[in-house]
């Protein structure tokens, strides 16, 4: 049995279309499980239900042994942190970070402590006594991520928070989250539509499409073995080919099988030495690579 389960989780709006269809997930304890998936797969969706913001019309989670499928929100205790970090304006970073504390009514002297704490591991401990608007975006991201970590959740769920960053600062940022993730050992489930910030932190992926869980794995194993081709072209195969097996060498393929490979692991040479004869169409500068258009 997983640290977390969701068995066939149904979500409607409007109790016409199906948002999530009978959504099967496992979430491990420890773990840093992203879901990707294209725009409007129900990404979000998901992750409101495991908050339990979302009522479903089906469907069951279980965390660490206890059905959650109908504990309220307020009950749950998850720490969450969506895409605008929405802080109070009008309290300090110390009392954005207590307020969680406060609301369960945490001793003073132990809430000081923790929130000093949580501001040191954060990197934002010279901070305390300012507001939101006298912060950064990067910072004020800390500010949201140590206010969800500080009441020390059971799990943390994370939806699309460096979305607002720019470039630089995105990967700063979830270097940071990774570490804080490793160091507090805190379950963690990581909205993303970003698929190298996913693949470059996540123990495991959860692909969505269509308010499914297409593959879920880690991301070397979705990396290498996309299992439809959905996936390979999310993970940067870009040249499909049908084909009929002729003779079978060991790999377990059908008869009548779509094949794909990398960009990466073809070679341009003098016609001849190579397999397949073509012509160069388009050639364009990438930085470190050319990318070459071929018609075969
Ligand atoms: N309040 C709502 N009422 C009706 N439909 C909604 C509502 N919220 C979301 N949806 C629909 O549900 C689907 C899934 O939305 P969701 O926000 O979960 O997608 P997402 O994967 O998080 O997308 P994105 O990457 O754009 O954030 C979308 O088609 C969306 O239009
Ligand atoms: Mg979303």
């Amino acid at each position: 049995m997983s640290f977390g389960e969701l068995r066939g989780i149904c979500v409607s709006y409007d109790k016409k279309n199906m948002i999530l269809r009978n959504l099967d997930l496992d979430i491990h304890k420890g773990e840093l499980l992203s879901l990707l998936g294209p725009s409007g797969c129900g990404k979000t969706t998901t992750l409101r239900v495991i908050a339990g913001l979302m009522g479903t019309c089906g469907g069951t989670f279980v965390l660490d042994g206890n059905d959650m499928t109908h504990v309220p929100v307020h009950k749950r205790g998850f720490g969450v942190v969506f895409q605008s970090y929405a802080l109070f304006p009008h309290l300090t970073v110390k009392e954005n970070i207590g307020f969680g504390l406060k609301m369960r009514k945490t001793d003073k002297e132990e809430a000081e402590k923790k929130i000093r704490a949580m501001a040191a591991i954060c990197g934002i401990e010279e901070y305390l006594d300012r507001f939101p608007s006298q912060l950064s975006g990067g910072q004020r991201q800390r500010v949201a991520l140590a206010r969800a970590l500080v009441i020390e959740p059971k799990i943390l769920l994370l939806d699309e928070p460096l979305s607002n960053l720019d470039a630089q600062l995105r990967i700063q940022m979830r270097t940071t989250i990774k570490r804080i993730q490793q160091e507090l050992g805190i379950t963690t489930v990581f909205v993303t539509h970003d698929q190298e910030e996913c693949f470059s932190i996540s123990d495991r992926v959860a692909i969505m499409d269509n308010g499914r869980i297409v593959q879920c794995d880690s991301p070397e194993n979705i990396y290498s073995h996309p299992v439809n081709e959905m996936i390979a072209r999310f993970v940067g195969f870009g040249n499909f080919y049908k084909g009929d097996v002729y003779k079978n060498l060991g790999v377990e393929a059908p008869d009548a099988s779509l094949c794909t490979i990398r960009p990466s692991d073809m070679r341009i040479g003098k016609s001849g030495q190579y397999k397949a004869e073509g012509k160069v169409e388009v050639r364009t500068y990438l930085g470190d690579s050319y990318q070459y258009e071929i018609s075969l």
